[in-house]
């Protein structure tokens, strides 16, 4: 132990410690995770109570984790990591950007035909009809499959809701020969997310809402080509600027244009980058 230097010591022997890991890869992430982690301890001088507050939190958000709320997904999101990590993933090139998955995705939606709705069961909902093209990087292309859900007017989905039938605002879609796709559902709303839990506690006590930006997920995909994890956010919506998940890019925000029939239309090409 290094008497003038202790934790600048301590970091080194866990490091050294580390350094026989079988897998490169491993060992890149686990050093880099242990000279952060120690950094950041050093830099706000974290004192032993704090850190078992720490311990605590992360053991509560833990416990919270389950098949059907993930509690620790959440934390990663509101954090703004889950956006990093897609950013880093995703090269900013022609291609639709990639936002955040959450947890609400369910696979294996309904197949639904050209031009149906997804929205099953939504009364209080706004009509609106999406359309547009999926392209690669040599034109449209055809049997590009969209899946696509987002919540109810009630701001729940599916999933979250017993009042909603399961399959309720989720469908999955192919292209046309000409690549086109169009499908209708209720104009999105905004929505707080799930904000009873831990990460609630952790929001208000940054001074944060939980409220997320309008949005439809879709996850286009296509044989030959990177499928891709995304949104399209309503220009007109609340908290783009401040959207809970940090999910929003401005390449996913459109304008959904009112229509005479008073239903609104939002047009979107997807890009996909060749596999
Ligand atoms: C969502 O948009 O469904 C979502 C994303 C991240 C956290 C919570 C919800
Ligand atoms: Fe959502």
């Amino acid at each position: 132990m290094n008497q003038t230097d202790p934790a600048g010591e301590l970091t080194r022997e866990v490091l050294d410690r580390i350094e026989g890991a079988p897998d490169a890869r491993l060992r890149e992430v686990l050093q880099a995770a242990v000279r952060h982690l120690h950094g950041f301890a050093r830099e706000v001088s974290l004192s032993p109570a704090e850190w078992l507050a720490g311990i605590r939190f992360l053991t509560a958000v833990g416990r919270m984790s389950d098949d059907q709320r993930q509690e620790l997904i959440l934390l990663s999101d509101t954090l703004g990591l889950s956006s990093l990590v897609e950013t880093i993933a995703h090269p900013v090139d022609a291609a639709t950007d990639a936002t955040v998955l959450g947890p609400f995705y369910v696979p294996g939606a309904p197949w639904r035909a050209a031009g149906d709705s997804i929205a099953v069961a939504d009364p209080g909902g706004s009509p609106c009809v999406v359309r547009g093209l999926v392209r690669g990087a040599s034109g449209p292309l055809a049997g590009a499959v969209l899946d696509a859900w987002q919540c109810a007017s009630n701001g729940l989905y599916d999933v979250q809701d017993p009042g909603q039938p399961p399959g309720n605002m989720r469908g999955r879609f192919r292209t046309g020969d000409d690549g086109s796709f169009v499908f209708r559902t209720s104009r999105p709303v905004s929505y707080p997310i799930p904000d009873d839990g831990p990460v609630g506690v952790l929001l208000r006590a940054s001074g944060r809402h939980p409220w997320r930006a309008a949005h439809i997920h879709v996850i286009v995909s296509a044989d030959g080509h990177e499928p891709v994890t995304t949104h399209l956010f309503d220009a007109a919506s609340s908290y783009l600027d401040s959207d809970a998940v940090f999910g929003v890019r401005a390449s996913l925000v459109k304008e959904f244009l009112a229509q005479p029939d008073g239903s609104t239309l939002v047009e979107h090409d997807f890009v996909l980058r060749a596999a």
